[in-house]
């Protein structure tokens, strides 16, 4: 992991701001970067759609109005992190916890930039565990059913998500076809959100300030 790869962009990102956008902004040590280097044209937009508590907290410090997005419709950009990146811009994300507002703003985005450091980029989405959000008291079923197909389920105890629910990290899955396991997953009541964005990918990855093929 490189800080620098992540700092260059999460900076690299800011090109794609127009004036008077409104930006989602996800989650995570790279996108943190972006809210800084946002913070300076914090008079040219209209503000910001937080995927999290924690960039919240990160857009105020800074004076960028933090928007509902009821209020806002849909959003020209997103900008967000990823846990892992494969060829296809398909990725797993919610390593911070954050994956099922991530998702809703990912899906109200036209352009989604994943931001990442060269660690991130794999072949085969699957080697860091995939984060599932679940209702609390659906945590042992959802389990049986990961059980069920192939996946080591473990509880991310004392983690409590910003909606209340909790997360399970699934090790040991080679995701070959990451849309059908998420059509998958998406069916098991009690799943709240997987953090596989394959129906809805990145349109556009920047590794460190250079954009992936
Ligand atoms: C947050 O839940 C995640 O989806 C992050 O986007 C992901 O974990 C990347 O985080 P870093 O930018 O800190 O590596």
């Amino acid at each position: 992991m490189s800080n620098n790869e992540k700092r260059l962009a999460g900076e690299a990102a800011i090109r794609y701001v127009d004036d008077g956008a409104i930006v989602g902004v996800g989650t995570g040590s790279t996108v943190a970067y972006f809210i800084d280097a946002l913070a300076d044209l914090r008079d040219r937009i209209q503000g910001a759609v937080s995927s999290s508590e924690q960039s919240t907290a990160q857009l105020k410090k800074h004076g960028i109005p933090v928007l509902d997005l009821n209020a806002t419709g849909p959003l020209s950009l997103y900008v967000d992190g990823a846990d892992e990146c494969d060829p296809y811009k398909r990725l797993i994300k919610g390593g911070g916890a954050a994956l099922t507002r991530e998702k809703i703003i990912a899906e109200a985005s036209e352009k989604f930039i994943c931001v990442i450091d060269s660690s991130k980029r794999v072949d085969l989405l699957g080697k860091f565990p995939l984060p599932i959000e679940v209702i609390p008291m659906a945590r042992s079923l959802v389990g049986r059913e990961i059980a069920k197909r192939g996946g080591q389920p473990v509880w991310r105890d004392g983690v409590v998500t910003d909606n209340g629910n909790w997360v399970i990290d699934v090790h040991g899955w080679q995701i070959a076809d990451p849309a059908a396991l998420e059509n998958d997953l998406n069916q098991i009541p009690g799943i709240v959100a997987v953090g596989l964005f394959a129906r809805r990918p990145a349109n556009i990855v920047l590794i460190g300030d250079q954009l992936m093929d």
